[in-house]
């Protein structure tokens, strides 16, 4: 059990929980994630740390309300319990002095961004990042990127915050004015389909994060398989985070969506009990 000690709203639909993990807490680093689970028998969800306070031993959740177990975390309340927390999972990003790196935030993946950001920067990197959402209500962590970025660039859909546009636009402006020595996406997979094209076009190396479905997070289920390089991989294990330019990112998406009936309706009848 852990007890949530912080919950703030960051846009209508995202909510930041921080939650007591003191273990957790000490041995995560950038890029690692950790599996929540709602009850005994809920569903397990897999969330990055965006970031981890050692002092206070709590690490801090970004949740987007899309399904039942989502909407569940996001309803309780400080002082309330999260049932289950294993982590920290996956593989730390790998972190090094390259020179400038771009990195490119898409909605709710600017939440798994913000670490890898400060690690950058911290490891001496000129870093620029490039944060996009469809309107302003909805873009987060604008402040705790800035203050680890030498540039900030924002994009929206609707033009209602920095540069109408998507990041791709903003991506491709950079890429024609400053040499860029590697480049991190994460957001949407599509998002991240199209970042990885832009890149390819500039021959930037450039790495995301997966976000694919997952039960176990230790490699064992087979849900979270992707095809990276033509290689079966499983983002929990060999993952999250992989070679943009190897990644089979239509069949990612193809997976994404293979229970969305199924999830809806959980989902409603969830709603009408
Ligand atoms: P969104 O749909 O609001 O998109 C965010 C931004 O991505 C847009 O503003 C746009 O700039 C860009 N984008 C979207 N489609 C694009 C396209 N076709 N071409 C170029 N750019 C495009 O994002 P959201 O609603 O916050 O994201 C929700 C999704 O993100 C969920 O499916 C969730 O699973 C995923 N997610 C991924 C990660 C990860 O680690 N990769 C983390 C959290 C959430
Ligand atoms: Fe089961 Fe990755 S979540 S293998």
């Amino acid at each position: 059990m852990s007890r949530i000690l912080l919950k703030e709203y960051l846009s209508p639909n995202v909510v930041q929980i921080e939650i007591e993990a003191p273990l957790i807490a000490r041995k995560r680093k950038a890029g690692h994630f950790v599996i929540v689970k709602i009850g005994t028998e809920g569903e397990r969800i897999p969330l990055t740390i965006a970031k981890a306070d050692i002092d206070k031993g709590s690490i801090t959740l970004i949740v987007q309300k899309v399904g039942v177990t989502s909407h569940k975390l996001a309803s309780l309340n400080v002082g309330d319990e999260v049932t289950d927390v294993v982590g920290p999972l996956g593989n730390p990003t790998h972190i090094e002095k390259v020179g400038t790196v771009l990195c490119a935030g898409g909605g709710v993946g600017i939440a798994p961004l913000l670490p890898i950001v400060e690690a950058l920067h911290d490891a001496g990197n000129k870093v620029i990042s490039i944060l996009a959402a469809r309107n302003k209500d909805l873009l987060i962590l604008e402040n705790e990127i800035r203050s680890h970025s030498d540039e900030v660039i924002i994009m929206t859909d609707d033009g209602s915050y920095g540069t109408k546009g998507l990041v791709t636009v903003g991506m491709e402006e950079v890429f024609k004015n400053q040499k860029i020595d590697f480049c991190v996406t994460i957001g949407p997979a599509i998002m991240m389909k199209f970042t990885s094209l832009v890149s390819k076009k500039y021959n930037v190396p450039t790495m995301a994060s997966l976000n694919a479905i997952m039960v176990d997070g230790t490699g064992m289920c087979g849900a979270c398989r992707v095809s990276v390089g033509g290689k079966i991989k499983f983002v929990c294990v060999d993952g999250p985070e992989f070679n943009a330019f190897d990644v089979d990112f239509d069949e990612l998406l193809m997976r994404l969506g293979g229970y969305k009936n199924e999830e809806e309706q959980h989902y409603r009848e969830q709603l009408s009990k």
